[in-house]
């Protein structure tokens, strides 16, 4: 975990509703008290990391920063090929002239990776970026969209690089799978819920990220149900439990629910433990309906 912190870029990656804008932020709060200079990225995700992370306001397409360590922002593929396209050609008007006129607009929507490729690039670039003749950033972590697309955004590099072999965004692409591939700086992190589906997506996965040569770090099972719930002792209680009293009746039902869940949790993780058989990391679920900063605040003490 540790190793972790010590990365350039850290990819999130799982399937929709595990748990990875969580893992992220804690993530990323677990960075900061390690004295890392964190930018947490999303995807175009819909709102809801102002929330996690005690912000007053949204986290929108622009920089925000949440506190002198931690900066986050919601990557939108329309706000950042702007970014870029004026970067790559210097100069607003001649970024209108060129993106912004019907031709070459309807051209670029015809280019399905776009958006993933602009996505990314942004957030290569940040890893990248400097302020006062230093890396603004330490770590980027990057909470990016759900398996299938992640995937589809880590294979973006090479599609360019193949389409395009010369110029500028053949660089920039060949610097950002330079950057995935590379051990010392890169890695995704996978999350999932100790569920039969979530399983069957993480193994999936892991081969897809192997495949493109993107170094694993730890899996992280998320949202465990208790494991007091599995204790013997209260497999004896319930056992017993035809002659408790009425108003025990709903406490008891919850409880040998927990305990099937938790059995089937570990039935799940040891699945896991031999596909994709990466070392793992249990979070608990919180008995809280809506994460907030003191929440992603614990999960980071657990994490690390
Ligand atoms: N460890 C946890 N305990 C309790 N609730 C959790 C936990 N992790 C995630 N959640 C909740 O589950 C939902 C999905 O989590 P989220 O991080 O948004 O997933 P994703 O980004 O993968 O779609 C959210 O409502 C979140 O608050
Ligand atoms: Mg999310």
């Amino acid at each position: 975990m540790n190793g972790l912190l010590d990365k350039r870029l850290v990819i999130v990656v799982g399937k929709g509703g595990v748990g990875r804008t969580t893992v992220a932020a804690a993530l990323a709060r677990a960075a900061t008290r390690a004295g890392k200079r964190v930018l947490l990225a999303q995807t175009n995700a819909p709102e809801g990391l102002g929330q996690l992370l005690g912000s007053k306001t949204a986290i929108g397409p622009s920089v925000t920063a949440i506190d002198e360590r931690l900066s986050a922002v919601n990557i939108s593929p329309k706000a950042a090929l702007h970014e870029y396209g004026v970067l790559l050609l210097r100069y607003e008007p001649i970024y209108r002239a060129v993106f912004e006129n019907k031709p070459m607009r309807s051209f670029l929507g015809a280019f399905p990776g776009l958006d993933y490729w602009t996505m990314l690039g942004k957030a290569w670039w940040h890893t990248t970026e400097t302020q006062d003749g230093r890396l603004r950033y330490d770590l980027v972590v990057l909470d990016g969209p759900a398996s299938g697309h992640a995937v589809a955004m880590l294979r973006i590099p090479d599609a360019v690089m193949r389409a395009m072999p010369k110029g500028p965004l053949a660089r920039d692409a060949s610097l950002t799978r330079a950057l995935l591939s590379d051990a010392r700086r890169t890695s995704a992190l996978m999350v999932t819920l100790p569920e039969e589906l979530p399983m069957r997506e993480t193994v999936i996965l892991a081969r897809d990220l192997r495949e493109l040569r993107i170094p694993m770090g730890p899996l992280v099972v998320n949202a465990m149900p208790p494991a007091e719930a599995a204790d013997p002792t209260v497999a004896k209680v319930l056992a017993a439990s035809t002659s408790a009293p009425p108003e025990l009746a709903n406490l008891l039902a919850g409880t040998a629910i927990l305990a099937a869940r938790r059995r089937d949790a570990d039935r799940i993780v040891e699945g896991l433990a031999s596909d994709p058989g990466l070392p793992m990391i249990h979070l608990p679920r919180l008995p809280t309906g809506q994460l907030g900063p003191e929440e992603v605040d614990r999960l980071a003490t657990l994490l690390v």
